[in-house]
């Protein structure tokens, strides 16, 4: 077999025994299902999880090993540059740049390459024997990339080198053709593995096809032309499905742009149509569909549709917290097997799930204003949260009625610009009526999203059933991603 060699290529039994960092995961929100009617299974929640994804895949092993029929990534293709993440800023929606991750590696190609090599011997283990991958790549990193999914997965079960061609922005450079695609590596664990024939995932016709086509009684047909012995001929050709069964390159997939939609505000976000048609093709309804870096959740959103149960992961905090505002406002997005309508389906129950503590989680959030703010010395202060809670009987509702930053000196003037009102800082917030086990449970919310930034200031009326005394729980999450909590007790005679 041929093999990639590099200078400090670890040996594959040292990256399985030394790959066994497992951190416990801690639960961060808990998203119960409304969406009773078309419940996967009642004892899955997806699974949404903010942290490292070596550590997280180490951590799934036990429970998950050969249980994943589909692993879909769009890693970094260590192109050296930083990606930007545009945070909206309160009801005129404006926005801030943050760098989402940055893709440079210290010593080049060579821990790039490392980097991947764990990773994908990791995704192997969690892969059941019929299941998939597909490693969303680019032109200069993917023929390194398949050379080592070669020797992880087996020269044979490479399946398909699918080209995504979208049309390319104007660029100025004479110096070489313009690059207009991404390339998709598509490799089975086994030479058993799922592959369906799905009319919702054909192409369409071209259009010299298209153009062609007629209708008779017998359905819908074109003339299909041809020569022999030097004689013109030409027979009907009636067609059974519109479209044809996927090619490899696959140009009818645009782009995601700003004005659509399915726009988050992330840079490298993947249309949902290109994950439509690999999670039909490789996998069955119930299946699970992971994705470990998943970004703004484009293959989680697309799951969710497709009544797939998903697993998720990401170490950018931004990235999670835009994935949980995907997956909540998912009822409001267009449905996946027919565009024009919207999808209206609430989601099944999921969990955010960390590796780390909170307090990391939000020093985190911290360090982004301090290098905003070029200042080292910031402590760390929690904003404060002001509710108000209006209580008839055993109906009760939450207000929201101020939010203080005790770090302002630190923020930038461009931020501060933005804001109007206290509300301007906060993202997202959330009541948890009936708190138990201290862990934070969704049972309303309200958040703002790319196209819609208006916020409700107070949450819907809750009506209790049994008398006692309860701690109502209300979370904000502000613009930088700073989670702040605040309980209320109340009691109910
Ligand atoms: C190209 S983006 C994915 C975009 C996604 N496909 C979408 O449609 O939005 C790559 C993501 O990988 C995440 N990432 C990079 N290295 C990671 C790691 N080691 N563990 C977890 N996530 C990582 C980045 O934070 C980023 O969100």
């Amino acid at each position: 077999m041929v093999e990639l060699k590099w200078k400090g290529k670890v040996e594959k039994e040292d990256i399985i025994s030394k790959t066994n960092e497992i951190k416990p995961f801690h639960i961060i929100d808990i998203y119960p299902s409304i969406n009773i009617d078309s419940k996967v299974d009642d004892r899955w929640e997806n699974l949404l999880i903010w942290g490292e994804n070596k550590v997280v895949m180490n951590s799934l092993l036990e429970e998950f090993k050969n249980k994943i029929s589909l692993i879909y990534i769009d890693p970094p293709f260590a192109t050296g540059g930083n990606f930007n993440l545009k945070i909206q800023i309160g009801e005129n929606g404006n926005y801030i740049d943050d760098i989402a991750y940055e893709d440079k590696w210290k010593e080049g190609l060579k821990s790039y390459l490392d980097f991947m090599r764990e990773r994908l011997i990791l995704m192997k283990s969690l892969l059941t024997n019929s299941g998939s991958i597909f490693l969303h790549l680019d032109w200069h990193i993917s023929h390194y990339i398949k050379v080592i999914m070669d020797e992880i997965f087996g020269y044979d079960n490479f399946r398909n080198e699918i080209i995504w061609a979208y049309p390319a922005a104007s660029v100025k450079t004479r110096r070489y053709f313009i690059r207009s695609y991404d390339t998709i590596l598509f490799y089975s664990k086994s030479d058993d593995y799922i592959f369906k024939d799905d009319p919702n995932i054909y192409q369409e016709f071209s259009n010299r096809v298209k153009n062609a086509l007629k209708k008779d009684d017998k359905g819908i047909y074109y003339y299909r032309g041809g020569s022999h012995n030097g004689k013109k001929l030409s027979r009907k050709v009636y067609v059974e499905k519109e479209g044809i069964f996927p090619r490899d390159v696959w140009s009818d997939i645009p782009y995601i742009r700003a004005n659509t939609s399915e726009y988050q505000g992330f840079s490298t976000q993947k249309p949902e149509r290109l994950l439509k048609r690999i999670i039909l093709a490789s996998t069955n309804k119930n299946d699970i569909v992971t994705d470990f870096f998943c970004g703004s959740g484009t293959t989680l959103a697309v799951a969710e549709k497709l009544v797939r149960r998903w697993i998720g992961c990401d170490l950018n905090k931004h990235a999670i917290h835009m994935t949980r505002k995907r997956i909540l406002n998912i009822d409001k997005s267009n449905d996946i097997l027919d565009w024009k309508k919207i999808y209206k389906k609430k989601p099944q129950s999921f969990k955010i799930l960390g590796v780390r503590k909170m307090e990391e989680l939000d020093a985190i959030a911290y360090k982004l204003l301090k290098r905003k703010a070029q200042d080292n010395k910031i402590i760390n202060k929690s904003p404060n949260l002001y509710v108000k809670i209006h209580q008839h009987d055993n109906k009760i509702n939450v207000e929201l009625t101020d939010y203080e930053i005790p770090f302002i000196d630190l923020i930038s003037d461009k931020v501060k610009e933005n804001i109007k009102s206290f509300s301007d800082w906060i993202d997202y917030w959330a009541v948890d009526f009936v708190p138990q086990n201290n862990i934070f449970k969704n049972m309303w919310f309200s958040c703002r999203t790319p196209k819609v930034r208006t916020l409700a200031l107070k949450s819907d009326i809750y009506q209790y059933d049994i008398s006692g005394i309860y701690n109502i729980l209300v979370k904000t999450i502000d613009i930088f991603g700073i989670e702040t909590i605040v309980s209320h007790e109340i009691k109910l005679a």
